[in-house]
């Protein structure tokens, strides 16, 4: 104890805290650069994880100080990273929360606010997605007693088939919520006239898509900001990361109005964590039923969540989107090399396609097996290679366990037309990385594996 009590006097002796801090964070960084980055070379047969994060110091010592901080909530770099994402993607507001599924949450929650008057989606109202894809894109739909309408998606982009749309629309439909598909923009084109022509919210679920890019009314812009709401994760295999967190982004004032108050309890009040009376009225209006002057902070427009992050989260996610423009370019890159790579294979596999007009910020690299392919065996030899794969994420949603109770019946759920492709991808595809700590040996690696495994 008392040894401690001397290193600690010495360590910052005469300082201020300002000086301690700095002297903390160039040893964290030290500490980084010497224990963390320092991997060992990839040899032939080790592990090729599909994704993993890519950080360096910066990281680190942002992580640290705002431990230093010790704010804990959402603070001073929650603020900095809503409004480097917001200026990132070009679009007026940016919520931070927990996680990517909370964004979608969130994201389609909002629809169903009050505020929204008659546009409002309510129980029963239909909402046109897809089942192949991943749960928490379509739960939100489920939770909230509206009724997802599953149409099929195409091949080899393996995103809504916009040829269905008309077919799937109602009376009831309120809205378009479904994902770019591992990066790999929708038709956005289509969706968003349809959207338009028949007064539908559209939610861009982003997730797997940060980077990716849009040629809109001959304009390029980010997927996730041509839709009404778009969301992403930044939980570890993404695009970027902060652990677990999410992002909602949106041009339009009324729906993050609803967006920052079903996040933070359903209060009315706009206030960041600790801020008190920012709008100036706290104690002279008048709410619900509430008697004249109650105190705002504490009045509630929505029946909200906390979904907020920490401000540790937000502090890694500011370094993390100082890289992303280097990390979409490598997935870029390393999509090249494999898609060249495995040409000649098309006998065998189906390589994927990029939605025309866009430029997709690969989150995979997305095969399906031909007719003559078993996936399952491919699968199989790759894995014991070491080469990490991944199913399309759910594959059809409609035959997980969560379906079994409500199965064939029309009231929580309807399917419009046929699911050929979305029963296909379940059993036929499946993907490999393409993430940006990929080296060229470890893709060489993996091509020759799947050109082995098919001989
Ligand atoms: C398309 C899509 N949406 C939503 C999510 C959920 O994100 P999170 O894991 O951060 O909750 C994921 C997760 O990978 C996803 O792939």
């Amino acid at each position: 104890m008392e040894i401690m009590v001397i290193w600690r006097k010495e360590m910052f002796d005469g300082m201020t805290e300002q000086e301690a801090r700095k002297k903390i964070l160039n040893q964290v960084a030290e500490y980084c650069n010497k224990y963390h980055q320092q991997k060992g070379k990839y040899s032939r047969g080790d592990k090729i994880l599909y994704a993993s994060r890519i950080y360096d110091s910066c990281e680190m010592t942002n992580l640290v100080d705002s431990a230093l901080d010790f704010w804990l909530t959402s603070g001073k770099y929650t603020k900095e990273f809503e409004n480097k994402m917001a200026e990132f993607l070009d679009v007026r507001y940016c919520a931070l929360v927990n996680s990517g599924s909370s964004a979608n949450l969130l994201a389609f929650m909002a629809l169903t606010s009050p505020l929204l008057k008659e546009r409002r989606i309510q129980r029963g109202d239909e909402v046109i997605t897809v089942a192949a894809g991943f749960p928490t894109t379509v739960s939100p739909i489920m939770q909230y007693g509206a009724v997802p309408v599953f149409v099929d998606i195409t091949i080899p982009q393996y995103n809504i088939d916009v040829t269905r749309l008309k077919d799937a629309l109602s009376e009831k439909t309120k809205a378009v919520m479904v994902a770019h598909t591992l990066g790999n923009p929708f038709d956005l084109t289509q969706v968003k006239m349809f959207c338009e022509q028949h007064e539908l919210w559209l939610i861009e679920d982003n997730c797997d898509a940060l980077g990716s890019r849009y040629k809109w009314n001959g304009e390029w812009r980010y997927t996730g900001t041509i839709g009404d709401i778009g969301t992403s994760s930044f939980y570890p295999p993404h695009h970027m990361t902060m652990g677990e967190g999410g992002a909602v982004y949106t041009n339009d004032p009324l729906l993050y109005k609803c967006i920052r108050s079903l996040r933070d309890w359903g209060r009315d009040c706009e206030c960041m964590s600790g801020q008190d009376n920012r709008c100036r009225h706290r104690f002279d209006r008048q709410y619900g039923e509430l008697p004249f002057g109650y105190d705002h902070k504490y009045v509630y427009s929505h029946f909200g969540y906390n979904l907020k992050a920490t401000d540790m989260q937000a502090a890694i996610g500011c370094a993390q989107l100082d890289k992303i423009c280097s990390f979409v370019e490598k997935r870029r890159h390393n999509f090249k090399i494999l898609y060249q790579n495995l040409q000649d294979m098309q006998e065998k596999l189906i390589l994927p396609e990029a939605c025309e007009n866009s430029e997709p910020s690969w989150f995979g690299f997305l095969l399906t097996c031909r007719e003559n392919t078993d996936r399952n065996a491919l699968v199989q030899f790759l894995e014991n290679k070491g080469i990490q794969t991944r199913m399309l994420f759910a594959g059809n949603i409609i035959k997980h366990p969560c379906f079994d109770n409500i199965r064939n019946n029309n009231i929580y759920y309807k399917v419009s037309g046929s699911l050929k492709n979305t029963n296909r991808i379940m059993k036929d595809s499946f993907w490999i990385g393409v993430y940006p700590g990929m080296t060229k040996d470890m893709i060489d690696y993996m091509v020759e594996s799947i050109k082995t495994a098919l001989a």
